[in-house]
């Protein structure tokens, strides 16, 4: 039984399928490789509740999985897919806006409802699961873990299970995290503010391979780049592909754009605030909502200019935060295009099928998801599934 916003919403995700469709031959094979294990089995998504799921939840849907879906985000929640979900037979407990109380609520009643298996983006449900409901161990056997700050939380607990890391494969890393991401930033940026990055100062907080595809975008469409990282390899990096590195006060002095991609809450805090320049535009393209201490903005005058740009006045100076200081791409864009996302969506079904096939091979604990899955999508894309090899 589904909890969602509006149900007559299904029509507007399902107007918008077709052309999705036509552009994901890779997920579409992995769909039909599920075989036949999933059957009856209870699987939990805790996803960014995006078109580009839709064919993830079908999949196991048309394999016989009982499948439930909670929101990984409320910014990133589209309530017409929602609808969708539910129609397809999915049940759904997400709607756009939830608060945290709703989502524990949401995870409490899928804990509730028998889940065996979890993929999921953001390391919560499965946290929630060991922290405050370890007697759902069994029949929770195995989750599938999609982010870096889901893998850093999860590694602080003691696990009862099998966790696959699947942020850790070069899919994942090298193609979506380095370049997607990085794409999709600052074409959100354009579209959300109307302006161009042309001789822009650009700091980006974080120089993990989302802030160097970030950065590397950047610099293509003409920012003057600067980079702050804590990790001195990481500096290192970025010093020889020629990019400034700075410590952070100075990066946010000298900033027009500030981008933060560290997976850390408070990064830009009361402090940080303070030596942004006026005119300063935040946005974040990190897991948390909290890398830019919105509560401590929220306490200075502020107003809406446009969608997904609030203007604020910190002590004489103006600050832009965009899309409420969640993942701008996923909040206030489209995420990832649907052909390149087909990669992640395959690997993502093809996780699912080995985790549900294989987990009792794994002792409890953090475990990279094995290479044979990533080379088996590889070599459908490779050898032209869908014809774009
Ligand atoms: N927007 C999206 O669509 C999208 C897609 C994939 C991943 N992500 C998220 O992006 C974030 C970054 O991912 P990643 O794979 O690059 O992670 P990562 O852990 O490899 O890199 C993060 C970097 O931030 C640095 N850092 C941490 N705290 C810092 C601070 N206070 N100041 C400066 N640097 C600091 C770390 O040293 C590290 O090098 C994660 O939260 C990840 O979940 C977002």
């Amino acid at each position: 039984m589904s909890r969602i916003k509006d149900p007559s919403r299904a029509a507007v995700a399902a107007a918008d399928l077709p052309w999705l469709r036509r552009h994901i031959p890779l997920t579409a094979v992995a769909a039909t490789r599920l075989g036949a294990d999933l059957r009856g089995r209870v699987i939990a998504l805790c996803i960014h509740l995006d078109l580009k799921m839709v064919p993830v939840v079908e999949a196991l849907l048309r394999s016989g999985a009982r499948t439930l879906v909670l929101g990984c985000n409320p910014h990133t929640t589209r309530d017409e897919v929602a609808a969708f979900m539910s129609e397809a037979g999915a049940e759904v407990y997400a709607w756009a806006g939830m608060t945290e109380a709703e989502r524990g609520t949401a995870m409490a009643w899928a804990a509730g409802a028998g889940c065996e298996f979890i993929s999921e983006i953001g390391g919560d449900f499965t946290s929630v699961v060991v922290e405050q409901h370890p007697h759902r161990i069994p029949p929770l056997c195995a989750s599938m873990e999609a982010t870096g700050t889901g893998i850093a939380r999860l590694a602080r607990l003691s696990l009862p299970i099998p966790v696959f890391n699947w942020d850790a494969v070069t899919i994942k890393q090298g193609l979506h995290n380095r370049y997607l991401v990085g794409l999709m930033v600052w074409h959100t940026f354009m579209s959300v503010t109307q302006l161009t990055l042309f001789n822009r100062r650009v700091a980006v907080v974080g120089y993990g391979l989302v802030g160097q595809g970030i950065a590397e975008h950047a610099r293509t469409l003409g920012a003057r780049v600067i980079v702050s990282d804590l990790n001195p390899v990481r500096q290192l990096h970025a010093r020889h592909l020629g990019v400034d590195v700075v410590a952070l006060p100075e990066a946010l002095r000298q900033a027009e754009v500030v981008v933060t991609a560290t997976g850390r809450d408070g990064v830009i805090g009361p402090g940080e605030l303070d030596l942004l320049p006026d005119g300063c535009i935040l946005a974040n393209a990190g897991h948390s909502n909290g890398e830019i201490d919105v509560a401590a903005l929220r306490a200075f005058p502020h107003t809406s200019l446009r969608r997904a740009l609030e203007e604020f006045t910190v002590r004489g100076r103006r600050l832009y935060l965009l899309a409420g200081g969640a993942m701008l791409n996923l909040a206030a864009g489209f995420g990832d295009p649907y052909d390149a996302f087909d990669l992640t969506t395959a690997l993502m079904l093809s996780g699912i099928a080995f985790m549900v096939r294989r987990h009792e091979e794994f002792p409890p604990g953090i475990h990279v998801l094995p290479a044979e899955v990533e080379q088996e999508v590889a070599a459908l894309a490779a050898a032209g599934a869908g014809g774009r090899a």
